[in-house]
């Protein structure tokens, strides 16, 4: 067997003798490199972030803050982590100098207190501070540290905190967007720091202002900076990775036709992609397959093509990857990616993933039956295409063999030009749908000429909300028509009751979202009425 190594903070380190389902982050604290914490072990708090490099296009590398809780350390093999500690440290209390800036604008601006989840936060900002697009100029934040300052004047965009030497700190942040009426001035920094990239990060005793002062206030890395140097270079190539221990294996095939080989060698083989589903299962359900297959990595599910008919996106493409090179091209997708977990998650997850799950809640099936969507489904027997709205069969159940992968998701063009994507959750970001609804629609002069509605949470699968389409389709695009429709849709599915939602919440739900669809896309008249 060949070294199992990865480049942490720099220096090759081998995995050896250590348990096949070891995640990440057991891995890097058996180091110890304990900066990264567990504080769930399921993707929710972000406690464990460390940041990865991984290929950005043929020859850069783009730093991508991970859950390490979730994948498993061996899914690691000849790429490059670096965690909080290879960031900077400070050696004593007071030591500042080799600090990271992201280190020392929080500690400036007291964004830390018990730091249990500082290093998850840093590792996050980190990502976000070398991310390419990012410009812009930093907020006008001054910090006056003197001692005895009543640390307010009363105004909004003033915060005090208090500094780990016991000083009271001042944060002016003035250049901060003011104007409410823009609901995501307040996301985006003056420097273009997209605070949703620490929407997977959690803390109990700080308070998100400082942690936000000290985001905006981050300015561009230095061009003597090595991590900054890196994006310049290739990211890592994946690596063909075979291991055991005890029992367990883990393998990396290097192809599609050696992942297809196996798999009807080994059909029972757990395949792993982003983990961000199987990391749980191991975490929390403490399940132990005798074998684990990454996908995650394979060259023939990582591509994003275009034909005149269709657009083909690669299941193994992590969702940040196909948010950014889709950039908006499909609305309704562009709607559902800010809605799907955090940015940590997204860093790993797979539309492979969400619907190898065969989930009833996952988020990408409303999406996909929408747009009308079909699976390229691959085995060692060939190829064939499913449609998605045949794809799933019962609870978890989808027509997929054994021995059978998703290798692409492929949606038909044209699209239906009015779409949305509605989530109904408990919070607005980072959590599972209660119901998840999206529409897809053509309206051609008052008629409604097509729609597809797509529906999770409220059956045994996915569905199309075929009785509502029939009340649409072809009629006039009219409150009237709508009113009866959205009682059609109330009925739609057998929803239940569960500790998220009840299943006359969840009915409720499905006629509200075509209401407000047809609030949010009908003729200016009605919407002020409605509005
Ligand atoms: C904190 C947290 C928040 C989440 N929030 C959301 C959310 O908002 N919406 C949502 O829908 N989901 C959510 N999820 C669930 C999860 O992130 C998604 O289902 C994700 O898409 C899974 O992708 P993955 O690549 O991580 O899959 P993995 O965990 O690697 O795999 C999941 C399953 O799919 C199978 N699989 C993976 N790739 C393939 C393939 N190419 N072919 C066949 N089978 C395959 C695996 O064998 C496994 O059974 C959340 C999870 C966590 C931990
Ligand atoms: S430990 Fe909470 S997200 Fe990993
Ligand atoms: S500083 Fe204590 S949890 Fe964030």
């Amino acid at each position: 067997m060949a070294r199992i190594t990865v480049n942490v903070n720099g220096e090759d380190r081998e995995i050896d003798g250590a348990p096949v389902h070891t995640n990440l982050l057991d891995w890097l604290r058996s180091l110890g490199l304990t900066g990264a914490k567990e504080g769930c072990a399921e993707g929710e708090c972000g406690a464990c972030a460390v940041l990865v490099a991984r290929p950005d296009g043929e020859d850069r590398t783009r730093w991508t803050s991970v859950n390490a809780c979730l994948p498993p350390a061996l899914a690691f093999d000849g790429q490059e982590i670096v965690t909080s500690e290879g960031l900077g440290t400070a050696e004593g209390a007071c030591a500042v100098e080799d600090l990271h800036p992201v280190q020392r604008e929080m500690a400036d601006r007291g964004g830390s207190q018990c730091g249990y989840c500082t290093p998850g936060f840093i590792c996050s900002m980190a990502a976000e501070y070398y991310r390419p697009e990012r410009t812009g100029a930093p907020a006008d934040a001054e910090v006056n540290l003197a001692a005895g300052s009543d640390g307010t004047d009363g105004s909004v965009g003033t915060v005090t905190g208090s500094t780990p030497a016991g000083a009271t700190t001042v944060v002016e942040t003035a250049a901060v967007p003011a104007d409410t009426s823009d609901a995501h001035a307040h996301e985006t920094g003056p420097n273009g720091f997209d605070i949703h990239s620490l929407s997977g990060n959690l803390c109990r005793c700080t308070g998100y202002r400082p942690i936000r002062d000290a985001a905006y206030a981050l300015g561009s890395p230095e061009s003597e900076d090595p991590l900054a140097q890196r994006l310049d270079a290739a990211g890592p190539a994946a690596r063909a990775t075979a291991y055991a221990a005890g029992e367990a294996e883990f393998h990396r095939p290097a192809t599609l036709t050696d992942l297809l080989d196996r798999l009807a060698e080994q059909p029972d083989a757990q395949i792993v992609a982003g983990a961000t589903d199987v990391g749980v299962e191991l975490n929390l359900r403490h399940t132990r397959p005798p074998v684990l297959l990454a996908v995650d990595r394979l060259a023939e599910l990582r591509d994003l093509t275009r034909t005149p008919d269709h657009v083909e996106i690669g299941a193994a493409l992590t969702l940040s990857e196909v948010e950014r090179e889709l950039d908006g091209e499909i609305p309704v997708l562009a709607e559902l990616f800010p809605l799907f977990a955090s940015r940590l998650i997204r860093n790993g997850a797979t539309f492979g993933g969400n619907l190898g799950t065969g989930s009833p809640i996952g988020d990408a099936p409303p999406a996909l039956l929408a747009l009308g969507a079909s699976l390229v489904l691959a085995s060692r027997g060939g190829e064939r295409v499913v449609d998605l709205a045949e794809y799933f069969t019962g609870y978890r159940q989808t027509v997929r063999e054994p021995g059978e992968i998703i290798k692409a998701v492929r949606i038909p063009l044209s699209l239906a030009p009015t779409t949305a994507f509605y989530k109904i959750a408990k919070r607005r970001f980072d959590d599972i749908s209660s119901v998840a609804v999206a529409i897809a629609a053509r309206i051609e002069d008052g008629l409604v000429s097509d729609i597809r509605i797509g529906v999770g949470g409220i059956a045994a699968t996915p569905v199309r909300a075929l009785a509502t389409e029939d009340a649409l389709r072809g009629r006039p695009w009219s409150e009237e028509t709508v009113s009866a429709a959205a009682q059609v849709m109330s009925g739609e599915g057998t929803p239940m009751d569960d500790h998220r939602a009840s299943s006359r919440y969840r009915s409720a739900m499905l006629g509200q979202a075509l209401c407000r669809f047809y609030v949010e896309n009908s003729p200016s008249e009605v919407l002020e009425v409605a509005r």
